[in-house]
């Protein structure tokens, strides 16, 4: 049986919901061992639904929130937007690629980045940047084996949980879209 296609789209408010939850069980995968009992628990279903709210209902400058659906099921997020931290140099940040765990390793990941690098190349960014954390060391390979250079680390404030991230950038766009 063929595999149900996967289609990319825009985030709307109405999903809110299916973000929320793809989000927090990818991040709680991810960052089990990563971070400290407290941020564990703190960034929960609550925590999330409130910043993506805030986010979808008043997007940030440059801001894209793209979806990677298998028919109606939510099976990846991705975003771009303007840089938050001078770390990245003036170019544009990729934040929240989350793929569902059972559909790993399918091209999907690299699709959403495909689609964000195309969006920062249309509004004339000179690069992407990201920051990924320290010990995240699938995402670091998956980032590499796109092209992404590593230039720096900077301890990111976040408005929970101070982390130390690696700084990933690509500085010719046309290598990822
Ligand atoms: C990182 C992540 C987004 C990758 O998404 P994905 O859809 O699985 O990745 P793709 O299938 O597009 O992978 C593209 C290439 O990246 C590399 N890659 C992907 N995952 C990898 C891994 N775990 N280890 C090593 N290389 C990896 C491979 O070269 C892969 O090509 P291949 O499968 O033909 O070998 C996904 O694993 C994920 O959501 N992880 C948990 C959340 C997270 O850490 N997000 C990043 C936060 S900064």
């Amino acid at each position: 049986m063929a595999m149900t296609q996967i289609t990319l789209r825009p985030a709307a408010i109405e999903d809110v919901a299916a973000i929320v939850a793809l989000h927090v069980s990818v991040w709680r995968a991810t960052y089990r061992t990563l971070v400290s009992d407290a941020v564990f628990a703190a960034l929960d279903e609550a925590y999330r639904e409130a910043r993506w709210k805030a986010a979808l209902t008043n997007p940030g400058r440059d801001q894209l929130v793209l979806l990677a659906e298998q028919g109606e099921r939510l099976v990846g997020i991705g975003a771009v937007g303007a840089p938050s931290h001078e770390a990245f140099g003036g170019r544009g940040e990729i934040r929240f690629l989350y793929v569902d765990a059972t559909v790993k390793r399918q091209g999907i990941g690299r699709r959403l980045m495909r689609e964000l690098a195309r969006h920062l190349a249309d509004l004339k960014y000179p690069g992407a940047a990201l920051g990924v954390v320290a010990g995240n060391d699938p995402a670091i390979a998956f980032y590499s084996s796109l092209g992404g250079t590593v230039i720096g680390s900077y301890v990111n404030p976040g408005p929970i949980w101070p982390s130390e991230d690696i700084v990933m950038v690509w500085d010719d766009l046309s290598l990822l879209a």
